[in-house]
């Protein structure tokens, strides 16, 4: 991420980017293009190097004709916007029942554990960030993370930890299941239609 991306003081789209924009407003009748503000944030906070600085919600509110005010009640409405800067690598962890039965907590103590930061803290050399969040949909699988756009189930701290150290080392771990299940299977292997599942392996 550059430090102009960092400094937040100026912003407008790439002409890529202002290609997108126009493309999502077409699809909304005339004189309703504000309600493209959300695809438009996030085209923002990706050019922005995962964050929101107040530039780029200016810009997003001008582009749109908007009052500026109602672009930044919608970007601190949704936890998916950032506004202040964040790491390369987001953690998100579930911490909502279903992932805390599971053993969410475990999850946590492990980004600790590992990075030496606490929730809503970011590493020193700027790769990670680890924040706390509300049920990602992904119960069937608990325990969860989202990493900036990808889900990773079926965690326990060890497993988050390789996660992390995976990550740290440059690569891309394997998305979703992290122990193998296949979708929301039972974790003790099919209990119906058994033969079907061994065809279709
Ligand atoms: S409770 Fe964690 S994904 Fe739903």
């Amino acid at each position: 991420m550059s430090a102009a991306k960092q400094s937040g003081e100026k912003f407008s789209f790439t002409s890529e980017n202002a290609a997108r924009a126009e493309k999502i407003v077409a699809k909304y009748p005339a004189g309703r293009q504000a309600s493209a503000v959300i695809p438009l944030l996030d085209i923002a906070q990706r050019q922005s190097g995962g964050w929101l600085p107040q530039a780029a919600m200016d810009h997003v509110a001008d582009y749109l004709e908007m009052p500026r005010i109602r672009v930044y009640e919608v970007a601190s409405f949704y936890t998916m916007f950032n506004l202040k800067p964040v790491g390369e690598h987001l953690v998100q962890v579930c911490t909502t029942t279903p992932c805390w039965l599971r053993g969410s907590d475990g999850i946590v103590g492990a980004c600790k554990k590992k990075l030496g930061i606490g929730v809503g803290e970011t590493t020193p050399d700027g790769k990670f960030t680890v924040v706390e969040v509300e049920c990602l949909g992904a119960c069937v699988n608990a325990p969860m993370v989202q990493i900036n756009d990808d889900y990773y189930e079926d965690l326990d701290p060890e497993l988050m930890e390789k996660l992390l150290d995976t990550l740290a080392s440059g690569k891309k771990p394997g998305i979703g299941s992290q122990t193998g299940r296949r979708g929301s299977c039972a974790q003790s292997g099919p209990t119906s239609l058994k033969e079907k599942a061994k065809s279709n392996a």
